[in-house]
This record gives structure tokens, sequence and C-alpha cells, in this order.
């Protein structure tokens, strides 16, 4: 029996809330399959750990995590840790150190889940974002010179690699010509004029690659206001760090919250374990009430699935979710609802039992 040795990265907040969610659907589904199953090891790292070691995880930390085949993490980040450290020294570190250059974050609205839009249908909203991962405006190079002085001045530089550009552009054809779909590039090339004339320039030279493959590019402002006037338009977007994170929000809330955002990070050529999470923080203000909703961690768990080539098994997780989007029984608060995230947990797992049952 094939064993998947997942490391669970709690975090703060609602992660440790909703991941125990999503491991209780993978535990379900390898249970029931009976030809695999799941180790699950937790690390308290995070917050905490940073208030009393002084650091958001050991040095040898990404030693211990590259024995693991993937990493499932909730979310990290609260008040008393600087944001820009608990996220810079942990998820950072694990998607650069594991070269996790691809994210992949699917926009999608599923049946029964709320949408903000009017005039739009449901099948109108359903695109992944690849965003690059490892290098761009998150680069953290930059400089602050004379600080503390009136002459203060901070550099904060994006860096954007052939070899960067050209690999995140072929994951997206590649995806984009396996599903019969069209790619977007969203850049912002008359503003940037280095970085993103660059980016536009090896999205031409990589299209002439894939020429069945139909693409279309916008501005980054001209995207944003498309996702909500016309999502449609959009199949797989390719993009770079910064407006992938922006625009993912963004996709999130038109596709049923927070709640409902998952995505991958992932290294293609599997030299490195790939992180599984869902994109919301950890949410101080609903943390320890019980309201988070569980189903982006879940959504996250199918993504797993999905890489390790169980891909019937992700979209039955996803039917399972949708299950309980239309029955709209066991519902978190923030869709209408006033189930409990375990609730939501409990819920999802039964459909994912009874649809195991009559695969
Ligand atoms: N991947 C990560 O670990 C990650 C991502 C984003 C933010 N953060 C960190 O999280 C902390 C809070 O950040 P924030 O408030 O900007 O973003 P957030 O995503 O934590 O919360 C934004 C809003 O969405 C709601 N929300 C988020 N997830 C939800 C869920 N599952 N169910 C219901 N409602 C949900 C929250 O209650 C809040 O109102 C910060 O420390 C930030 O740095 C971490």
């Amino acid at each position: 029996m094939k064993t998947y040795r997942i490391a669970v990265i709690a975090g703060d907040g609602i992660g440790p809330d909703v991941l125990a969610e999503g491991i209780k659907i993978l535990e379900t589904v390898a249970r029931m399959d009976g030809t695999f199953s799941f180790e699950f090891t937790h690390f308290p790292w995070g917050c905490e750990y940073y208030l009393k070691e002084g650091r958001m995880m050991p040095e040898d930390g990404m030693d211990i995590l590259k024995q693991f085949d993937a990493i499932y993490l909730g979310a990290v980040g609260f008040p008393g840790v600087p944001d820009h450290i608990s996220l810079r020294e942990l998820l950072l570190v694990i998607r650069k150190g594991f070269d996790e250059y691809v994210n992949v974050r699917p926009v999608k609205l599923l049946k029964g889940a709320p949408c903000p839009l009017a005039n739009v249908k449901r099948e109108d909203i359903d695109m992944v974002v690849i965003r690059e991962n490892s290098e761009g405006e998150y680069s953290g190079e930059g400089e602050w010179l004379n600080k503390g002085t009136p002459e203060e001045v901070v550099h904060q530089t994006g860096v954007f690699t052939r070899k960067g550009c050209e690999r995140i552009m072929r994951y997206a054809f590649d995806l984009a010509r396996k599903e019969g779909k069209s790619v977007t590039s969203v850049s912002k090339a008359n503003a940037l004029n280095y970085s993103m004339v660059f980016w536009d320039q090896i999205f031409h030279e990589i299209s002439k690659e894939y020429p069945e493959v139909e693409t279309h590019e916008y501005l980054v402002d001209a995207a944003a206001c498309h996702f909500v006037r016309d999502p449609g338009r959009f199949q797989v977007v390719v993009t770079s760090n910064l407006f992938g994170d922006i625009l993912t929000d963004l996709g999130a809330a038109i596709a049923g919250g927070m709640g409902l955002a998952a995505g991958a990070n992932l290294n293609p050529e599997r030299k490195y374990p790939s992180m599984f999470e869902p994109i919301h923080g950890s949410a101080p203000d609903i943390a320890g009430t019980g309201a988070a909703n569980p189903m982006a961690s879940i959504w996250s768990a199918s993504q797993m699935l999905d890489f390790f080539g169980y891909e019937n098994y992700g979209k039955l997780v996803i039917d399972a979710i949708e299950d309980v989007l239309v029955e709209k029984k066991h519902l978190s608060p923030e869709l209408g609802g006033n189930a409990k995230t375990n609730e939501v947990g409990d819920a999802v797992q039964e459909k994912v039992a009874a649809r195991m049952q009559h695969r």
C-alpha cells in the first residue's frame, strides 16, 4: 500500500481549524479507496513558535520538510508578529527554497456558491490563475538607505529572469493545450518599463511554441475590471507574483468568498515537496469562534489528490463541496449559514463517503 507522508503546518488563527477538516477528507478518501494512505506529521511552526523561539521555524526546518511528499499548510500571521516576518520567514522560504514556482489558483464558481456579480452565469466564472511564485515583485531584493533621515529612500526590486518567465508561461500553455483552453497574460508594460516589457516579450516568444493555443493579453488594471464585468473571457491566466496575488483575492470575491479559494504551490519536477493551502490568511477577526469556512482548505486537499495522480478523487471532493453548497444545510456564517467549521467538514465528509460508495 502506498503511503503519502504529509508535513502539516497548521499555523495560526483559523489555520488549525480549517486544516483539520481537510485532513478528515483526505483520510476518508484514502480509507475508502483502500490502496493508499496518508501519514500526517504535525509541526507547531508559526507565530506562537516565533514568540517563544524567535523564529518562525527551526533552523533545520527545510531539511525536515524535504523528506515529505507534500506540505499541507493552514495560514500564518497573527497580531504581535509583523506580517512581513511571518510571511517571509516561513511561507516564502518554503515556496522559494523548494522551487515551488507554480501557484495554481482556481477561480471557479461552484454550484450553490454565492456570487456578488449581476448578469453573470455560473459557467462564466471558471478559470485558473497560474501565478509566478518564485521571483518577480516578491523577490525580497532591495535596499533601505539613509534610514531615519529626511533623505530616507527605499528600493524594492522586482526580479524577472528569462528562466523564471519561460517556465511559468510554458506551464500555463501546457495546461491550456491539455484542456483545450485559451491563455491570457496579465502584465503592465506601459508603466513597468523593464520587468513587464520583458514579460510581454517572453510571452510572445513562448506563444509561438503553441500555435494552437488562443492567446489574450491585458494590463492588470483592465484585467481587474474584466474579472468583474466579464469574467467569462478568462480561462488560463498567467501572471506575475504580485498581480496574481491581488487578482486571485478578487477572484475569490466573485467566486464565493475567501472561504472557497484554494491554492497549490507546485514544484512540477517533483524534486522537492509541493505545498497545498487555502489562499486566505489566519483571519484573526474570527479565530476561535468556529466561524471559519473549511471549504478552501478542503479544496486545496483536492489539489493534493490531483497532484498525486488521483484526479478522479480530486474532482469527487469538489463535487462533494458542491453538494453541501447546494443543500445549504451546513454552511458557515460567511455563506449565510450558522454551521461551525467542523460541522461543515463533517457534511463534506458525508458527501465524499456517499459519492465514493456509489462510484
Ligand atoms: N497564506 C497565508 O498564510 C496568508 C495569506 C494571507 C494573509 N495572511 C496573514 O493572515 C493575517 C490576516 O490577514 P487578513 O485579515 O488580511 O486576511 P484573511 O484572509 O486572514 O482575512 C480576510 C477576511 O476574510 C475572512 N476570512 C478569511 N478566511 C476565511 C474563512 N476560511 N472563512 C470565513 N471567512 C474567512 C476574515 O474573517 C477576514 O474578514 C495577517 O497576519 C496576514 O499576513 C496569511
